[in-house]
């Protein structure tokens, strides 16, 4: 992560979560059961937080968890146990992620490489995991194009934003960083996502290795 969890900003936010997750599940549920495509039996997750994705993974699922946020955990304890997923968990960033090279068959990020300290070595991490033909699905919230009120709008509460959502950037043009990885394939989509927030748009799709 960015910074050291912080023990008010961080509950906050994994309760912020918790509480987002329904309406999450409302605008991006089917999105994200197109961009997962065929679920293997263990999936490497990317800053699962509070688990918001366990729904989706069929029961007896081993979720390998690799979350650096200690104040995430217990949500995410609680989710998996609802879901019935198993937490294989790994406490290094996504930058230096804890997972043997070349066995993953599916990596998955959801509103994560806004918050990753570099999205750059995140990703060239994603490519030594996976195993060749291997999966790497994502959905982020991205930077509004130059020159919009919106972009304007994402650089002026930047610093805030930035302090509250314990490292969230609201300005990273993550289509860009996705697409010079050198993935085989990639398949990446563009959506607003529904209400005036600051965090769109999004991007969703799924990269090949
Ligand atoms: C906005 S939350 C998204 C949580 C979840 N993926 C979802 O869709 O609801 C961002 C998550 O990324 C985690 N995170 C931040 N920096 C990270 C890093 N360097 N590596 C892995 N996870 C990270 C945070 O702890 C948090 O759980």
């Amino acid at each position: 992560m960015s910074h050291k969890p912080h023990p008010v900003r961080g509950r906050i936010n994994s309760w912020f979560l918790a509480a987002a997750e329904k309406p999450m599940h409302r605008e991006y549920g089917e999105r994200k059961l197109r961009i997962f495509g065929e679920l293997p039996a263990t999936i490497v997750e990317l800053g699962p937080g509070s688990g918001a994705n366990f729904r989706y993974y069929p029961q007896g699922t081993r979720v390998i968890a690799v979350e650096p946020n200690p104040m995430m955990l217990k949500r995410m304890y609680a989710q998996a146990s609802r879901h019935g997923v198993e937490i294989d968990l790994r406490h290094a960033g996504a930058e230096g992620m804890e997972v043997e090279s070349e066995s993953a068959d599916l990596v998955v990020s959801t509103l994560v490489l806004c918050s990753v300290r570099d999205p750059d070595q995140v990703l060239s991490e994603v490519r030594r995991v996976l195993r060749p033909g291997g999966r790497f699905a994502f959905l982020e919230h991205v930077a509004a194009d130059p020159g919009t009120r919106l972009r304007k709008v994402q650089e002026a509460i930047h610093a805030p934003w930035h302090w509250l959502g314990e490292g969230c950037h609201l300005n990273r043009d993550t289509a860009r960083t996705i697409e010079r990885a050198g993935f085989a394939d990639l398949e990446l989509e563009r959506f607003d996502g529904s209400g005036n927030t600051p965090y769109r748009p999004h991007i969703s799709g799924y990269a090949i290795r």
